[in-house]
């Protein structure tokens, strides 16, 4: 039986803390591939292991790891999308694993490839969307307007067929449905991957805006870090699905630099040495890669 009781190790859960994750860990069977050592072709990885911190309303925590890191796992696990194999996750307060129901209204997600309604104009989309969360259409209409203006998708763009837009502009698109809704707490996965400088700059204006104004709790992912510099207030860095460092950028970068100037030690460098891996590099094409 599963004891709900708060124990010395396992405290009451906080209702101002946006986001308690406590030792979540995810495993994957290996698939079978053909060709490779007998030692890679089975068995268990664990894609996210043992993961704990907490994110304070407010706040915006980036979740830094390369490709294969474990980010949209964790993410998926955190948004009641997947089933952690162990471990507790808590959204003010509410047991997201357990009571998946009651957080669902709490937070909301911008995966790494969101789907649309592609004949539909990103209008048609953002009231579908609206509706189907319960919005009047009049509030839908107003906020989708004044979100999709203030990430620079103008009124003609917002009348078209998504099918007619750049994946930049789709991005926008997912952050405005994403934010329509003024969630509390809300999972960025790499939101501006593969965006054009100039998008990347509104998406991050957008986020850092938004936070100062509604005080919405974010976490975002990305490999980016000048990104991660520039919105986070604190930053984790995962490497085999564990967090192995964890703080402000300037507390990251001055506990790498030592004796040496802030301004000689980039994040990338920081990463590297907390990680000993290079943001670019794939995981799953390391030595232990699972193929
Ligand atoms: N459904 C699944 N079945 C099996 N393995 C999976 C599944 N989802 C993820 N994995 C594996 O878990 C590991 C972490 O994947 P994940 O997608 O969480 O990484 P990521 O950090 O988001 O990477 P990226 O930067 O490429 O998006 C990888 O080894 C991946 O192959
Ligand atoms: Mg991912």
């Amino acid at each position: 039986m599963i004891s709900t009781e708060p124990t010395a190790r396992h405290p009451e859960p906080d209702h101002r803390l946006a986001l308690d994750v406590r030792g979540v860990t995810k495993r994957f069977r290996r698939r079978r591939v053909p060709g490779l050592a007998r030692s890679r072709r089975r068995g268990v990885h664990t894609a996210v292991d043992d993961v704990s911190f907490k994110v304070d309303a407010g706040e915006i925590y980036g979740v830094i790891g390369a490709n294969g890191s474990g980010k949209s796992t964790l993410i998926r696990m955190l948004s009641t999308l997947l089933l952690p194999d162990a471990g507790e996750v808590y959204v003010f307060g509410h047991d997201a694993v357990r009571r998946p129901l009651a957080v669902r209204p709490l937070l909301n997600r911008v995966s790494a490839d969101p789907s649309f309604f592609r004949a539909m104009s990103p209008m048609e989309n953002l009231r579908f969307f609206g509706r189907a969360y319960g919005l009047s259409g009049g509030a839908v209409r107003s906020r989708s307007a004044a979100i999709l203006e203030r990430l620079g998708v103008d009124g003609d763009k917002a009348r078209e067929p998504m099918l007619h837009m750049s994946r930049g502009q789709q991005q926008k698109v997912a952050v405005a449905r994403a934010f329509l809704t003024s969630p509390r707490l809300m999972l960025l996965d790499e939101p501006t991957t593969g965006l054009d400088p100039r998008s990347k700059r509104d998406v991050q204006r957008f986020v850092a805006e938004v936070r100062g104004e509604d005080g919405v709790a974010i976490l975002l992912t990305t490999h980016d870090m000048e990104e991660a510099e520039l919105l986070c207030d604190r930053i984790a860095f995962l490497a085999g699905g564990r967090i192995v460092a964890e703080g402000t950028p300037l507390d990251l970068r001055k506990g790498v630099a030592g004796a040496r100037p802030l301004d000689e030690v980039d994040m990338e460098t920081v990463f590297m040495e907390l990680t000993g891996r290079d943001i670019e590099e794939d995981e799953e094409e390391g030595p232990d890669g699972n193929g």
